[in-house]
């Protein structure tokens, strides 16, 4: 018998999960550099919680959830996204004020699968809290912005929309219904199974796009808060040059979503799956889900797409390989100092022959190479074409500024 992943699922190894390593490093070096914390969440949470976060009539929630009855009888669902989970614990904490929190996991989502959409996939995100202004906003797309650029995201578009808010968005959806009813004749089968209960999400639709060119906007119906508050998103974005493009057909297909919406789009990917990430402001969220109000904003990135699209070398994972003449005991304690000196060190543990560890060497792609000799004490160190014998002590300092 053999066993493989379950569909829509990967193991992922070296050389791929170099690359992997390398962007989930950059998330953490970006998360921290605009004060984000972990925040580390469940994987699995009440199945309600999605229900009532990302809404009932979402196809996250009406189609892909994976979800359980445990032994206790609970009805548990893997996390399909983050963002509810990551509230639901901000509101637990009974923290007040703005609050940030970053993450990075997988989710789960019952997908047809492709390449770049998987059923298990890995987010990174974050979620600003208790926070109204345009100003997080236009933080937060910048963040996603500038670590998508230095994980080199070949044709990076950052794509913007408003979806106003309970003030202004009923009348725009009845304005909009209005408008379908009109075009039920042309829609897909999949606007139509879609357009009495979101509308919305009809906009969003590839297919009906050149049927839909007329439709009326959301940026027609803005209220003025809502239209004070994008005008100052645009001009913030603008202030940290940000580039965005702005689409009035984004709408995002959970239900959280007032005011921005964004979304980051590789435009070299396959169309179906070029978002790289989304995200955007969620005001009546906290509340949805029995909480205190608390408004707020983030986005997550799914990395899986992020390391298709990224032209990125990863980085040499060897900084030296340690040819042993003399046996594994005694490369295993020179390993162990230069190690300790901060050298990413392989070694041969199995006591095979030097031209087979010189072999090793170069397909692990080694940056350099330390020869421990059979006899004596300085060690031969090579890097290209450059040689040089030393003590064991002087490698580190050696190698400095030439890796
Ligand atoms: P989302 O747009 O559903 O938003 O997902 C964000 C990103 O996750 C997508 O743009 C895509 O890159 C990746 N992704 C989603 N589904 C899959 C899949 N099946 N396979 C591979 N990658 C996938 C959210 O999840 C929101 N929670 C974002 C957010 C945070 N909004 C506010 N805060």
């Amino acid at each position: 018998m053999s066993f493989r992943p379950p569909k829509g699922t990967d193991d992922i190894g070296a050389p791929e999960s170099n690359l992997w390593r390398d962007v989930l490093g950059e998330w953490e070096r970006w998360a921290d550099l605009f004060g984000y914390p972990l925040v580390a969440t469940p994987i699995f949470e009440a199945t309600e919680l999605f229900e009532r976060g990302v809404g009932s009539d979402t196809e996250v929630v009406t189609k892909q959830m994976y979800t359980f009855t445990d032994r206790g009888g609970r009805s548990l669902t893997l996390r399909p996204e983050g963002t509810a989970g990551v509230v639901r614990a901000f509101l637990d904490s009974g923290a007040k004020g703005p609050w940030k929190g970053s993450y990075s996991g997988p989710m789960f989502r019952h997908e047809r699968p492709q390449a770049g959409r998987r059923r298990q996939f890995w987010q990174v995100g974050v979620e600003y809290l208790d926070v109204e202004g345009p100003a997080a906003d236009a933080e937060v797309v910048e963040l996603g912005y500038r670590f998508l650029t230095a994980v080199e995201i070949p044709g990076l578009d950052v794509v913007l929309n408003s979806l106003g808010d309970a003030v202004c968005r009923p009348g725009y959806v009845e304005t909009l219904r209005g408008y379908l009813d009109a075009k039920r004749e042309v829609l897909c089968d999949d606007s139509l199974s879609i357009v009495d209960v979101n509308p919305l999400r009809v906009l969003d639709c590839r297919v009906c796009a050149p049927v839909l060119a007329d439709a009326p906007s959301m940026k027609d119906h803005l209220c003025e808060s809502c239209a004070d508050h994008y005008s100052q998103v645009k001009k913030s974005l603008e202030a940290l040059e940000v580039p965005f493009v702005e689409d009035a057909r984004l709408v995002r297909g959970l239900d959280y979503y007032t005011r921005t919406a964004f979304e980051y789009v590789a435009t070299d990917l396959e169309a179906a799956q070029n978002a790289v990430g989304g995200g955007g402001r969620y005001d009546g969220l906290a509340e949805s889900i029995g909480g205190r109000p608390a408004p707020g904003v983030g986005f997550a990135l799914g990395v899986d797409r992020i390391v298709l699209a990224s032209s990125r070398e990863p980085a040499g994972r060897i900084d030296v390989y340690l040819v042993s003449e003399s046996g594994p005991y005694e490369a295993l304690i020179a390993a162990s100092a230069l190690r300790r000196d901060g050298l990413r060190v392989e070694l041969d543990t199995e006591g095979r022959k030097v031209d087979t560890q010189f072999r090793a060497a170069s397909r692990l792609g080694a940056r350099a190479v330390v020869v421990l000799p059979a006899a004596g004490d300085d060690v031969d160190v090579r890097i290209g074409d450059e040689r040089s014998g030393m003590p064991l002590g002087s490698v580190a300092k050696w190698l400095e500024g030439r890796l």
